[in-house]
């Protein structure tokens, strides 16, 4: 795993807008896969203000969102496709038939889940995806304890998770209990990985990240597995971890 430190958060923004922007001007076709959560709003900001005074285009790209809430409506403030539309897709020319996320309003949750990995197949894989860490280890919705070989999948948000969540709800009782995920298997399947890490309570994972052992108890640990990953962390996340 390549590692890259940074100052602080609006340093590593940049940076990973820049990665990114490299590969969406670089290649003829390209398949995003994306996180949502606090790390990568600024990375969105920094893409957003590319498309304004650049117009770098999206015409040729695809997304793949890692994860939805179960029994939120996309227009929910809360649901990741509302978190998308907010910080990215309106900011920029993606064809909106382009950009794909778990529907967790789904009547059939099991099917939804074999479909979207029919879906990334059909666009011969992720060639980049987008990451950011519990602080659990959890890396999308995949929980400690999951196993590494599943894809798309249901499920069941740890209370931690909960938790760490609650901050952009009004209470912990209106965070939803249940989401679809990709799974490790469809994360590790990516060609390449970028995994944002950033702030102190970040600290303790990253550091198991970079030196504890492979193991389904903390799931980012399997990145460790992976050939192309490029960790852009920032300074209170990454202190005294080497
Ligand atoms: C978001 C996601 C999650 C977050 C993780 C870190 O799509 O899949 O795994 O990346 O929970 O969240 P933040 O960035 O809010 O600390």
């Amino acid at each position: 795993m390549k590692v890259i430190r940074t100052k602080n958060y609006q340093e590593m923004s940049k940076m990973a807008a820049n990665f990114i922007l490299d590969k969406v001007k670089s290649s003829s076709e390209l398949t995003l896969g994306l996180a949502t959560g606090g790390t990568p709003v600024q990375t969105y900001h920094y893409l957003a203000k590319d498309y304004q005074e650049q117009k770098t285009s999206y015409q040729h790209v695809t997304t793949f969102n890692l994860d939805e809430y179960i029994g939120l409506d996309p227009s929910d403030p809360n649901s990741y496709h509302y978190y998308m539309d907010k910080h990215f897709f309106s900011k920029v020319n993606i064809p909106s038939d382009q950009t794909f996320i778990p529907n967790g309003l789904a009547e059939n949750l099991e099917k939804e889940c074999q479909a979207y990995d029919e879906e990334i197949k059909k666009h011969n894989g992720i060639d980049l995806q987008l990451l950011g860490l519990g602080t659990n280890g959890h890396v999308g919705f995949n929980e400690p304890g999951t196993a590494f070989d599943q894809h798309t999948h249901i499920v069941a948000l740890t209370e931690s998770t909960m938790q760490a969540n609650a901050r952009f709800f009004n209470n912990i009782n209106q965070v939803p209990n249940r989401a679809i995920t990709m799974g490790i298997a469809s994360i590790m399947e990516s060609k390449e990985i970028l995994l944002l890490v950033s702030g102190k309570e970040k600290n303790d994972a990253l550091n198991k990240l970079l030196h504890g052992e492979i193991d389904k108890h903390f799931p980012a640990s399997v990145l460790n597995q992976h050939e192309n990953v490029t960790i852009i962390a920032d300074e209170d996340a990454i202190i005294n971890t080497n």
